[in-house]
C-alpha cells in the first residue's frame, strides 16, 4: 500500500466547503446562477462570451492568442463581436438548428470565433485535429453529415469532398481564396458580416458539441453533448481548476479533442476567467515562455508532455520566470508519482491528477486544491458524483478490490447519444443505472481511485486515444498485408506505444522497406499518433474461430505473459 501523501492546500474550495458538498451538494443550485433557469432558454456561448461582454467584464481580456507568427488578444466584448460575426456568416451559408459545422484548422484565433459562432446560431459544432489524414476526416463528416466544414486551403486536399454530398460549404480561412458555389472565403464573408447577431435559444437538451472518439470495435465514435452540460464544466472550473477572477489560465490541449473544448473554451469563460491558448507544437522553450510571458497562474496539461519537459532537465526551467504559476493539473493518461516529484521539485507546486473521459463532458475523479494528494492516484469524485468500483455483475465491490470503474447515471455532462450509433450507446449501461468507462480501477480505505488500466483494448499513446481496430483496419487495406493485430505496449514516455503484428500475402516478403512503406500508409491516410512505432511481420496471426483477431494473445507475446484461456482460438 502506497503510503505516500502530499498535503492539501488552501484552495477558495475548502475541505469544510467539500465535505459539505459531498454530503448536500445538488446540481440545482449551480443551476440557479444562471439566467436560463428562469426563462428555460440556453445557449452556452451566451454565458460563456455575451454574459461577460454585456457586464463590467467587457474590457477583461478573453484570450490571449499567441503561435509562431501571430500575437493577439481580445477582451470578452471583441469576443463577442467575432462570434457573432462567425455566426451571422454561417447564417448566410443557411446553417439551421442541429446542422453540423465541422472545424479543421490549426489553432488560430478564427478557430475560435467559428467554433463558438457556429454553437450560438444552434449548429452543433464537430471539432477535428489538424493532423488527420483523409480516411479519418471522411469517416468523420461522413458519419455526422456535416453541412459546413471550416478548413484551410493546406488541409483542404485532404477532404475527400466528391464522396461528401451533404458537405454544402467549405468555408477557406486563407488568404486569396478563388472562390466557388461550394468553397468560400472566410476572411470576405466574415468581413462583410454584422457584429450584432440574434442569438438561437435552445432547449438545454439541444446539443452542441460532437467529439469523434475510439472504441476497441468499430469506427470512431461521435459523442454528442448538450448546452446543459455548461453546469459542470463551470463548476469543476471552480473546484478543480481553483480558477478565480484574476487567474491567467493556460490549457495546452487543442479543440480537437475535449480537453481542448470543454476546459480550453467552455471551463474559464464560463466562468469569465482570461484564457492562454498556443498554437503550433510542442516545445519546450516555447512553453515555459508562455508562462513567463503571460504569468500563466493556473496550467493544465498532461502526463505526456509533463514527462517530456522532466526528461529535458531541470536547468531549462531556472532560465524562465515561472513564478506566476500557482496551480497545475493533468488529465489523460496516468500522472506517474515521479511526475509529481518532479513538479514538487522544479515548480515547487503540486500537480493534480484529474481523471475523465470524451464521454463524461467534463471532471468526475481528481485531486483538489484541499486535498492531500497521493501521488498515482486520480484522487476521489467530484461532489455531485458517485463513483465505484463494479464486478461484471454489476456488485459494487469493497475497497482495494480491482474492478470496472462505474459512475452512477445522471450527471449534468454526460454525453446524450453516439451519433447515428443508438446500440453503440446502449453498450455503455450494460449494468443498471452505471455507465461503464471502460477502465479498470481500485479504490482505497481513503476512498481515492488508483487507475489499472484499459479493460478493453483502446490505446492511450501521448494521452490520444487510438482504437485498435482503426489501425488494423486501415492496414488490411495495404496491398501487402493480409492481416493485422494492434495492441499497447507500454512506454516510459508516451504512455503506451504502437504496436503492429501484421502477417503479408503471398508473394510479399517482410523488408524494412516494406516497414517503413507501411507506416507511411498510416499516417497518410489515418494520423501520426495511429502509426504503429513497432511493427512485428508473422506467419500466421492468433485469431478465434470465428476469424476475431485475439489481441490478448499477441499483448501476452509480447509481455511475456501467460496466454490464458485459449479454447476458442482456431487450430
Ligand atoms: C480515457 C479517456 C478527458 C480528457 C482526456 C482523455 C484515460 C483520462 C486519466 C487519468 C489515467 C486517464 C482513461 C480514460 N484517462 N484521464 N487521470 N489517469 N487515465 O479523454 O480521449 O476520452 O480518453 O483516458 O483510460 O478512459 P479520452
Amino acid at each position: 500500500m502506497n503510503m505516500e501523501f502530499i498535503p492539501a492546500l488552501r484552495g477558495s474550495f475548502n475541505l469544510n466547503d467539500y465535505e459539505n458538498a459531498v454530503e448536500h451538494f445538488d446540481w440545482s443550485e449551480v443551476e440557479a446562477k444562471f439566467s436560463w433557469f428562469k426563462t428555460g432558454k440556453i445557449n452556452i456561448v451566451h454565458e460563456a462570451i455575451d454574459r461577460h461582454a454585456l457586464s463590467t467584464k467587457k474590457d477583461k481580456v478573453a484570450l490571449y492568442y499567441k503561435d509562431e507568427y501571430r500575437k493577439e488578444q481580445f477582451t470578452f466584448k471583441e469576443m463577442m463581436e467575432m462570434t457573432n460575426k462567425a455566426g451571422n456568416m454561417f447564417k448566410k451559408f443557411n446553417v439551421l438548428k442541429g446542422d453540423r459545422v465541422f472545424i479543421y484548422t490549426p489553432r488560430s484565433p478564427e478557430m475560435y470565433f467559428c467554433l463558438l459562432g457556429a454553437i450560438k446560431v444552434g449548429a452543433i459544432v464537430g471539432p477535428l485535429f489538424e493532423a488527420f489524414m483523409d480516411a479519418a476526416v471522411y469517416d468523420r463528416l461522413n458519419d455526422s453529415e456535416a453541412k459546413i466544414l471550416v478548413t484551410t486551403p493546406e488541409l483542404v486536399s485532404r477532404v475527400p469532398l466528391e464522396k461528401l454530398p451533404k458537405l454544402e460549404k467549405i468555408v477557406l480561412v486563407g488568404d486569396e481564396i478563388e472562390e466557388t458555389d461550394q468553397i468560400v472565403s472566410f476572411n470576405k464573408h466574415f468581413e462583410e458580416a454584422s457584429d450584432e447577431l440574434e442569438i438561437e435559444w435552445m432547449d438545454r437538451e439541444d446539443g452542441m458539441l460532437l467529439h469523434y472518439t475510439s472504441g476497441s470495435t468499430g469506427k470512431p465514435k461521435g459523442v454528442l453533448h448538450v448546452h446543459n452540460a455548461m453546469i459542470q464544466q463551470y463548476q469543476t472550473a471552480q473546484w478543480v481548476l481553483d480558477l478565480n477572477e484574476d487567474d491567467i489560465y493556460w490549457c495546452t490541449a487543442d479543440p480537437g479533442w475535449v480537453t481542448g473544448t470543454v476546459y480550453g473554451v467552455f471551463g474559464p469563460w464560463l466562468n469569465g476567467v482570461t484564457n492562454v491558448v498556443r498554437g503550433g507544437r510542442f516545445n519546450p522553450n516555447d512553453w515555459y515562455q508562455t508562462i513567463e510571458d503571460y504569468s500563466v497562474t493556473v496550467w493544465y496539461s498532461a502526463p505526456t508532455a509533463f514527462r517530456m519537459l522532466m526528461g529535458i532537465g531541470e536547468e531549462l526551467t531556472q532560465k524562465f520566470n515561472l513564478k506566476s504559476l500557482r496551480h497545475i493539473l493533468s488529465v489523460g493518461e496516468p500522472l506517474n508519482p515521479e511526475v509529481v516529484r518532479w513538479g514538487l521539485r522544479v515548480f515547487n507546486l503540486r500537480i493534480h491528477d484529474t481523471w475523465w473521459m470524451t464521454e463524461t463532458g467534463a471532471m468526475m475523479v481528481c485531486n483538489y486544491p484541499c486535498l492531500n494528494i497521493k501521488p498515482g492516484s486520480m484522487g476521489k469524485p467530484i461532489p455531485g458524483i458517485e463513483a465505484a468500483i463494479i464486478d461484471d455483475n454489476g456488485n459494487v465491490l469493497p475497497p482495494n478490490r480491482m474492478g470496472n470503474l462505474a459512475l452512477k447515471m445522471g450527471w449534468p455532462s454526460m454525453m446524450r447519444s453516439i451519433w447515428n450509433n443508438p446500440n453503440k450507446y446502449k453498450e455503455y449501461f450494460t449494468h443498471n443505472g452505471w455507465y461503464i468507462s471502460g477502465d479498470s480501477a481500485y479504490m482505497d480505505e481513503d476512498g481515492y481511485f488508483w487507475f489499472q488500466g484499459r479493460i478493453d483494448d483502446v490505446i492511450n499513446t501521448s494521452g490520444e486515444r487510438v482504437g485498435p481496430f482503426e489501425v488494423e483496419s486501415k492496414l488490411v487495406e495495404h496491398p501487402a498485408i493480409a492481416e493485422a493485430g494492434v495492441i499497447g505496449i507500454p512506454d516510459p514516455v508516451q504512455g503506451m506505444r504502437i504496436k503492429a503484428f501484421i502477417s503479408l500475402r503471398e508473394g510479399y516478403t517482410p523488408t524494412s522497406d516494406l516497414e517503413e512503406e507501411i507506416r507511411l500508409f498510416v499516417k497518410e491516410e489515418l494520423s501520426a499518433h495511429a502509426v504503429p512505432k513497432k511493427i512485428e511481420f508473422k506467419e500466421k496471426l492468433p485469431k478465434t474461430r470465428s476469424g476475431k483477431i485475439m489481441r490478448r494473445v499477441l499483448k501476452a507475446w509480447e509481455l511475456d505473459l501467460p496466454t490464458g484461456d485459449l479454447s476458442t482460438m482456431e487450430d
